[in-house]
């Protein structure tokens, strides 16, 4: 039995989003997690994992490894207690702390595969709750828009504790994706932001308002087919961020870059100081703007279509 789930990016609204504010993001297929599960004649749960270097049986593993806290959650849902005997394959392009949401994605497919395998395939509402719920053990208070976007495979308007919202674009535009390749360390971002917050409320529940408008503006712009107007909100959106402190000096460099290249707007895209950044583009220019990225010390572009 065999399911995938693509990585994504948040397009605006990335911190905002935890204290209910609307972010859009949408999938992005360049970047993948593939999860196969078999029978095996050993006996157990076998994981192979090469991303994360792990090959092992499940026993072995603390209960609160990603993975495993996956599949205990899973047997746990389905009221199985004795182990059946399965290799689980976990194969990803997605990579890890990065912002494109790998962790999300593994728990995605790992859930889909694996309880089709047990003749108990999940709805999709069913498959965003649970990885919400793994989601929590890692992250402290994640908004959701990961696990959301995630599993439904469309752009999503989402705002925390609202029914998901998906949208469609009335006309499709290129985004290309550049990797600091310094992990996003977003537990600590996001806990940085909520410090700020108490120390200066009045000052963070205004920006957390204006990107409110950005989104909402952002959204209206991709439905109704005006995505070059989105250059100018992603540079506002950027400048917000920045106020955050969860800019970073790997991340201007590569915005900086790509605004020289002739992006018509740039910003960073996830829990930030590290992890990566977006810039729209003209598909003309999506390769002399990826390249420019990679002069700058991009240590990965992906260039795709938002459709
Ligand atoms: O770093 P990522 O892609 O997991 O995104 C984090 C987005 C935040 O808004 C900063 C946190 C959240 O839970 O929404």
């Amino acid at each position: 039995m065999k399911a995938s789930a693509p990585g994504k990016i948040i397009l605006f609204g990335e911190h905002a989003v935890v204290y209910n504010r609307p972010a859009l993001a949408v999938p992005v297929d360049q970047a993948q997690v593939e999860v196969e599960v078999t029978d095996s004649d050993k006996s157990g749960v076998w994981i192979d994992a090469p991303m994360v270097e792990l090959h092992g049986e499940l026993s072995t593993l603390p209960d609160d490894h990603p993975i495993a806290a996956v599949i205990l959650k899973l047997f746990q849902h389905l009221g199985i207690s004795q182990h059946p005997n399965i290799l689980l394959t976990i194969r990803s392009t997605i990579p890890v702390a990065a912002g494109l949401g790998s962790g999300a994605a593994v728990s995605v497919a790992m859930f889909r595969a694996l309880s089709s395998y047990l003749s108990h395939p999940l709805s999709d509402e069913q498959v965003n709750g649970l990885v919400f719920e793994i989601e929590k053990l890692h992250h402290g208070t994640p908004s959701g828009i990961d696990n959301t976007v995630i599993t439904y495979n469309k752009p999503v308007f989402y705002m925390k504790h609202k029914p998901v919202e998906t949208f469609t674009c009335g006309k499709p535009f290129t985004i290309v994706i550049g990797d600091t390749g310094v992990p996003a360390p977003t537990k600590e971002s996001v806990g940085d932001v909520r410090r700020l917050w108490l120390h200066n409320e009045n000052r963070f529940e205004e920006m957390f308002n204006e990107i409110a408008q950005i989104s909402t503006m952002a959204r209206r712009f991709i439905e109704t087919g005006h995505p070059e107007h989105l250059g100018e909100l992603m540079d506002q959106n950027q400048e917000f961020l920045k106020q955050m402190t969860v800019s970073s000096p790997e991340l201007d460099v590569l915005i900086y870059a790509a605004r020289r290249a002739g992006a018509l707007g740039a910003k960073l895209s996830g829990g930030g100081r590290g992890g990566n950044m977006i810039a729209l583009v003209d598909q003309a220019a999506a390769e002399s703007v990826a390249a420019s990225l990679t002069s700058a010390g991009a240590k990965r572009t992906i260039i795709t279509e938002i459709k």
